[in-house]
């Protein structure tokens, strides 16, 4: 392991455990209003009238017609109302915030107002949708001739749930109006730069104009990377209304209810297989955006590159639609759009395997891709690819042989096991040249005449422990102790673009400008003075542009791996499913914390653990989710933590920091794959779609499954 991986205690960590942190939810409330959203309990409506109670002095509230620039909330596209004007979309759709210094008067007024609908007919179902947000198609080889050759052709439909952050703070965020015209926004934020570039077009101000700062944040998957952007618009519009300072903190329940999850999806898998080798795949995909557009454009494009998992397919074609439904809007979530087809491939390989009569792992494995492959956007795997490395280490390690022959022949008592792999891979940083043509990172370091030096980015700790890791590259690269280092939360007057703390490439993309920036400062130091140096971002020369409308090029510069192997014991008379074995393997290049990445691994998996089997969100019939609290919404808790043991394996990226690359989401991607095929094995049943419940085992032996 490389000299940098040994652990250190985490910059942010003594503050956070002795509770000196503070969060957005720890600010006092003097000179602050409490702020409240007032939403629409239709699923789709025209809005007619809202009708609002005299309001006592000191309370506000605002509307779209209060917004002073745009109503729209810049993400990817607009078309995300600040505050709904004609119509609603969903259920929760904001229409009004209502804002003042006493919270119960806040709600009786939010209570009071009505607000006149007209009713349309909501569209729920993906599959029944009037309108397709995005669609993108490509094909590599000659796919129609494979499945005309073919010696057998399989089709599978394959369908994945919704998914809940989870994190352990909810949303929330402070606006306060300054003189001279300026806005001040901090709050629980994945993206400070996101939301100051939502405020310049919802206010009509100037970006100069907007100061954006993280607060302390916990936790956030994704799910603080649009949303913030929304309810910070929503905040503003009513502070600068107000002419104060409000606060809105949501609780568990609106949450749950209101923001972003991820993407539902309904895929169409076919597969050409000659001489006992998949030779082509012909793949659809249907991603439930919800209401609006978000982010379901990258969501979607990240899905439809990765549709066919680790496996080298020489003829494929792939087409991804992103759809609009009346419910909530589904957003950016660890994976980002891959976890459901790494589930969809896995479970199609695995299936394909069975019906050829060998065992999943050999099937899977004989279509590894290697480096120098081409990617299914006939790009090029330029780097190593260790999944045999991977996949024998979890082997071993899990006696996966031994054991899979057993339980298939294990005899039918209470307690049935089985065991199964997965293999999946998350590509650094942003799709394609959106590092280059749209992000643009820069990042900076102030060298104070002390010698400390402070690392400039807009990189936000979210408990991924990029705090700690940032500062160990410089100081690993300046040669000296880590405490030298100061990293501050981030804040928009202060910082550098660096671009969004997402796609997992924090470590990658900025953590390679500081090493840069660090080993510039230090050939040219100067002892007792403050020096500055700016780094920018540069792509590879290497890397194959890639075209976003023929979806052709590298996706990505390069890959991180996974591979899992779950064994799981299934009880026949309750339906329960437990995980009693947990095994993976990473390559993350090198760890740069190798706690921090453990962390990283073990929390990813769990999270996987949970979307394969226990986090089911449920909408009823008028579109409103049922499963708006932790009661109705299980996710894993340290109850179901199974024994997990986690490896890594290296494989350096020449370009990313002292070989780095990105480790944030992919120890969640593929994990479903092995959990729901080592069900398979326990209850000798085919599965196409998660979460797969403990109802669903029940109902496969009421329906005459043999237990
Ligand atoms: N780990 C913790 N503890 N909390 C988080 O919110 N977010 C994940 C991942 N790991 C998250 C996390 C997501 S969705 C991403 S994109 C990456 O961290 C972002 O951080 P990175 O760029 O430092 O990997
Ligand atoms: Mo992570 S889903 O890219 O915030």
């Amino acid at each position: 392991m490389a000299e940098i991986s040994g652990s250190v205690v985490k910059v942010d960590h003594g503050p956070k455990v002795r509770g000196e942190a503070r969060f957005v939810a720890d600010y006092p409330m003097e000179g602050i209003l409490y702020g409240k959203t007032l939403r629409s309990d239709r699923a789709r409506a025209k809005i007619q009238a809202i009708n609002v109670p005299e309001l006592p002095m000191g309370y506000v509230v605002a509307d779209a017609r209060d917004v002073p620039g745009k109503n729209g909330v810049l993400i990817i596209g607009d078309d995300t109302p600040v505050f709904a004007a004609e119509t609603v979309e969903f259920v929760g759709d904001p229409i009004a915030m209502v804002a003042g210094p006493d919270e119960a008067e806040v709600e009786r007024i939010l209570r009071e107002i009505e607000v006149e609908y007209e009713d349309l007919e909501p569209v729920l179902d993906m599959r029944k949708s009037e309108k397709v947000f995005y669609e993108y198609g490509y094909e590599k080889g000659e796919v129609d001739k494979a499945f005309a050759e073919a010696d057998k052709v399989y089709e599978e439909i394959l369908q994945t749930g919704h998914q809940e952050h989870g994190y352990l703070e909810t949303q929330g965020i402070t606006v306060v109006p300054l003189a001279g015209g300026k806005v001040k926004v901090h709050g629980s934020i994945q993206c400070p730069y996101y939301v100051r570039k939502a405020l310049v077009l919802a206010l009509g101000i100037e970006p100069g104009d907007i100061q954006v700062i993280q607060d302390v944040t916990g936790g956030g998957f994704g799910g603080k990377e649009d949303y913030p952007s929304m309810i910070g618009a929503r905040v503003a519009v009513t502070a600068l209304k107000a002419g104060k300072p409000v606060r809105v903190v949501y609780d568990r329940r609106e949450d749950m209810a209101t923001t972003s999850k991820r993407h539902p999806t309904y895929s169409v898998y076919k597969a050409a297989v000659k001489d006992g080798k998949v030779t082509a795949m012909d793949i659809d995909l249907l991603y439930n955006a919800g209401a609006y557009t978000t982010i379901s454009m990258v969501v979607l494009q990240r899905g439809t590159i990765c549709s066919n998992g680790v496996y080298n397919i020489p003829h494929m074609r792939a087409h991804g639609r992103s759809v609009k439904t009346n419910s909530v809007p589904n957003g950016a979530f660890r994976g980002f759009g891959a976890p459901q087809v790494f589930f969809a491939v896995e479970m199609f390989m695995a299936h394909i395997a069975k019906d050829l009569g060998v065992d999943p792992v050999a099937f899977k494995e004989a279509h590894f891709v290697k480096k120098g492959d081409k990617t299914s956007t006939n790009g090029i795997f330029h780097h190593g690819v260790p999944l045999p490395q991977m996949n024998e280490k979890l082997l071993t390690a899990s006696d996966y042989w031994a054991k899979r022959e057993a339980y298939a022949s294990q005899p039918k008592g209470r307690y049935q096991r089985g065991i199964g792999m997965s293999y999946s891979f998350h590509g650094g940083g942003f799709t394609g040249t959106g590092e280059r043509d749209i992000i643009k990172a820069v990042a900076a370091l102030q060298k104070y005449p002390d010698g400390k030096v402070e690392i400039l980015t807009s990189g936000t700790e979210m408990g991924q422990g990029l705090f700690t890791t940032f500062a160990k590259i410089v100081a690993k690269e300046l040669d000296c102790p880590i405490d030298q280092i100061i990293v501050k939360l981030p804040d928009t007057d202060r910082v550098p673009d660096s671009g969004p703390t997402v796609a997992s490439r924090s470590i990658m993309v900025v953590g390679e400008l500081l090493r840069r920036a660090a080993a510039k400062i230090k050939a040219e130091w100067k002892d007792g003075e403050a020096q500055r140096v700016e780094e920018r971002f540069q792509q590879p020369e290497w890397q194959i542009p890639f075209n976003y409308d023929t979806f052709q090029g590298d996706a990505y510069p390069t890959f991180s791996w996974g591979a899992h192997c779950v064994e799981i014991e299934v009880d026949t008379y309750t339906g329960e499913q437990k995980v009693i074995g947990a095994w993976a393997c990473y390559d993350v290049g090198t760890p740069i914390d190798t706690t921090v990445v453990i962390g990283q691994m073990e929390g990813g998996f769990l999270q996987g653990i949970g979307y394969a089997h226990m986090e089911q969100m449920n909408y009823d019939k008028k579109g409103r989710i049922r499963s708006n609290s932790y009661s109705d919404y299980t996710m894993p808790t340290a109850a179901d933590v199974p024994k997990m043991e986690m490896h890594l394996c290296v494989e350096e990226y020449p370009e990313g920091p002292f070989g780095a690359k990105g480790a944030g989401e992919l120890p969640l991607v593929g994990v479903p794959g092995a959990y729901v095929n080592a069900l398979e094995q326990a209850i000798d049943k085919d599965f196409c779609h998660i979460p797969v419940t403990m109802e669903d085992t029940l109902t496969h032996w009421r329906e005459g499954g043999q237990a």
